[in-house]
Formats: structure tokens, C-alpha cells, sequence
């Protein structure tokens, strides 16, 4: 496996040829998008996509976003482009933006879990965009950590989680969103959210002109199959406390740290109790957004087993991470059993 560093605007044309490479002929390439770091393989090829499964043990019902560079590329993988993704696109794309649309048959089986729909998006980084055109291939990638674990907004954390089973890690620095596109299904009668992200539900109702986005607990279509409740999850276990049960936040830590158990802090405002390794977060969504998974990693780094994460406002801009945190916690809103 190779690390190889590149400029997250100008990326040198010949890494880009050399990843382009290692894709055309099947194998696999780690990548930064402007959200999260991508373990990227040729869409079109059963063969080379099959490897992305195998090497982040993600189960085969669970689907790919197809990345490519464009609306055209993007109509060439899709059976309908209906007006609200040619609205949305026109928009928010290059963008952290995923649209699932009725494929075409030309897209493997095993991309879309069997699925009549395909999801494809066009990222918004530099590096990415480049290394679509450089491989001119659409390129399947979820996001390159082991299923079920924290997703990488650093090529060090996809090192960690893959070492040698991937050929090469295209290393552009820190992601900039830092969690995952939102995900909107367009396939069906109704658009639905399908992954809430910081692109919000409102935001994407305006642009649709007023058209309401379902949410998908209240559909009755499937849900889509890469949410599973725990998923995004820390090693540690994750431990989530409202604003007023600072008091069982407190007494949590000490029983936990008591029994020899190394406890982290993933918090708002400081908090006065025995942590191994407080992690303070920004109050703003976005920049609280850019910087969880990091400090996820960082806390499972330090070897906390138990991680108090502080539940972040119940308001809509915060609805992408508050769907991030809910996802990591094992325990639910409180702090029973630790
Ligand atoms: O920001 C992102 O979206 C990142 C970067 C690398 O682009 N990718 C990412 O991929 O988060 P992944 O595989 O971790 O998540 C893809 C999500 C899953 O929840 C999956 O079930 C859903 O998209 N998905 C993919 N194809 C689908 C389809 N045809 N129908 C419904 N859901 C689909
Ligand atoms: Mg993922």
C-alpha cells in the first residue's frame, strides 16, 4: 500500500494518472471528497467493486454511491432524470449531495444491492473530481472505513483501518464537511431523505420549490439499507446525556472510572469529572460537524472505553449530527447500565 500526498487544490497530474491506474485495472484507491474519505473502484466492473465489499466486510444488501464528474456522466448510469434531480443537481452539485435515481442496466448488480435505483453524487473536492476524469470511469465508493466503525476524514484513519488491503490512499488532508453526503431518493412518487447531512431537509424543500421531502421513518418505503441503528460507532462505548442530567453525566463518569474503566468526554462546555480525554466541540453545526469523527477516533486512540458524548440542540441545523450521535450511542439517551 501506498501513501501518496497531494495538494487538495492542485493535485500533481502524475499521482492522479498513477491512481487512475491502480482503478482501470481493478483495484482499489482511497480518496478524499470534500466529506469524507471514499474507498473508490471502477462502478462499472462487478469484479474490481466486489474487493470494496470484501475489504470493509460490508454486508451485499448495503449498496454504493457511484461518483462521477458530472450531470452527464451521471444521466449515463440513470434510467429517469426527473425535473427535482435537475433542479437539485443544478444546484448542489459538485456538492454533498447523493441522488438515487432508476439505474440503467449497464450499472453491475452488486453495486446497487440488486436495487432497481442507483445513488450517484459528484463530490465537491479537487481531488476527487480529478481522479474520476484521470480514471474516466464513474467510481464506486462508500466511505472507507471498516463497516459499522467511524467514518475517515483523514487518510491516516483509513491507514489505520485498512493498512495493505488497499493499493493506495490518495492522502489530501483533513475532509472539510466531515460527515456523509445527504442522501434523497428521487426514484419514487415522493422525494425522501433517506441520510440527513449538513445539506438540510429545509434548505433542499426550497430549492425543490416548496416540494415536502419525506422523512423516511415516516414512509413506507424500505429504508435504505446502509441505515442501520448502530452504525458510525466507536469502539468505546458511546454514551449520550441531555443538558440536564449533567449531575448522571458526573456520577456516570466516576462509577465508570471507579471500576478501572477509561472514560472520555465529547462536550460542549467543560465538565468537571474524572476523564481520561475531553474532547471540547464546537457550537456551531457545521464546524461540530467537521470535526466529530476526528475526535471519535481520537477518543477510541486514547483507549477510553466509555465515551459521555453531550446531546447537541434539538434544532433543525443540528439534525445531520444529532442522526451522527444517535448512531454511535449503543446505550440511547441516557446513561443507564455504564
Ligand atoms: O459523503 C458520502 O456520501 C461518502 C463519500 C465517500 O461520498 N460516501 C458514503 O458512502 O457515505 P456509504 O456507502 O458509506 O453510504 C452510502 C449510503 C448508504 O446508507 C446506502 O445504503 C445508501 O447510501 N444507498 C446507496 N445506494 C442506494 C440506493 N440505490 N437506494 C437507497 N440507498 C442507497
Ligand atoms: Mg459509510
Amino acid at each position: 500500500m501506498a501513501v501518496v500526498r497531494v495538494d487538495p487544490v492542485r493535485p500533481d497530474p502524475e499521482d492522479l494518472a498513477r491512481a487512475a491506474a491502480v482503478l482501470r485495472r481493478g483495484g482499489l484507491v482511497a480518496f478524499p471528497t470534500e466529506t469524507v474519505y471514499g474507498l473508490g473502484a471502477n462502478a462499472l466492473s462487478a469484479e474490481a467493486v466486489r474487493r470494496i465489499f470484501e475489504v470493509k466486510g460490508r454486508p451485499p444488501s448495503n449498496p454504493l454511491i457511484v461518483h462521477v464528474a458530472d450531470v452527464e456522466a451521471a444521466k449515463r448510469l440513470v434510467a429517469a432524470w426527473p425535473p427535482e434531480a435537475e433542479a437539485l443537481a443544478r444546484v448542489h452539485w459538485p456538492g454533498p449531495l447523493t441522488l438515487v435515481l432508476p439505474r440503467k442496466p449497464e450499472v453491475p448488480d452488486i453495486v446497487t444491492a440488486g436495487l432497481d435505483t442507483v445513488a450517484v453524487r459528484v463530490p465537491a473536492h479537487p481531488v476527487a473530481l480529478a481522479l474520476i476524469r484521470a480514471a474516466d470511469l464513474p467510481i464506486a465508493a462508500p466511505s472507507a472505513n471498516v463497516a459499522s466503525r467511524i467514518s475517515p476524514t483523514t487518510a491516516l484513519h483509513v491507514e489505520k483501518a485498512f493498512g495493505d488491503r488497499v493499493e493506495l490512499i490518495l492522502d489530501g488532508g483533513p475532509t472539510d464537511v466531515g460527515i456523509e453526503s445527504t442522501v434523497v431518493d428521487l426514484s419514487g412518487a415522493e422525494p425522501v431523505l433517506l441520510r440527513p447531512g449538513v445539506l438540510g431537509a429545509e434548505q433542499l424543500e426550497r430549492d425543490l420549490g416548496g416540494i415536502p421531502l419525506a422523512r423516511t421513518a415516516r414512509t413506507e418505503r424500505p429504508r435504505s439499507p446502509g441505515q442501520l441503528t448502530r452504525h458510525y460507532a466507536p469502539r468505546a462505548e458511546l454514551l449520550l446525556f441531555e443538558g440536564p442530567t449533567t449531575a448522571d453525566a458526573v456520577a456516570a463518569a466516576r462509577r465508570a472510572a471507579d471500576a478501572g474503566r477509561r472514560v472520555g468526554g465529547l462536550l460542549l462546555r467543560p465538565l468537571e469529572a474524572p476523564f481520561t480525554r475531553v474532547v471540547l466541540m464546537p457550537d456551531a453545526p457545521a464546524t461540530y460537524a467537521r470535526r466529530l469523527y476526528a475526535a471519535l477516533h481520537e477518543l477510541d486512540d486514547a483507549g477510553c472505553d466509555l465515551i459521555l458524548a453531550e446531546a447537541v440542540p434539538e434544532e433543525p441545523g443540528w439534525a445531520a449530527v444529532r442522526d451522527r450521535l444517535h448512531r454511535a450511542a449503543s446505550g440511547g439517551p441516557l446513561l443507564d447500565g455504564c
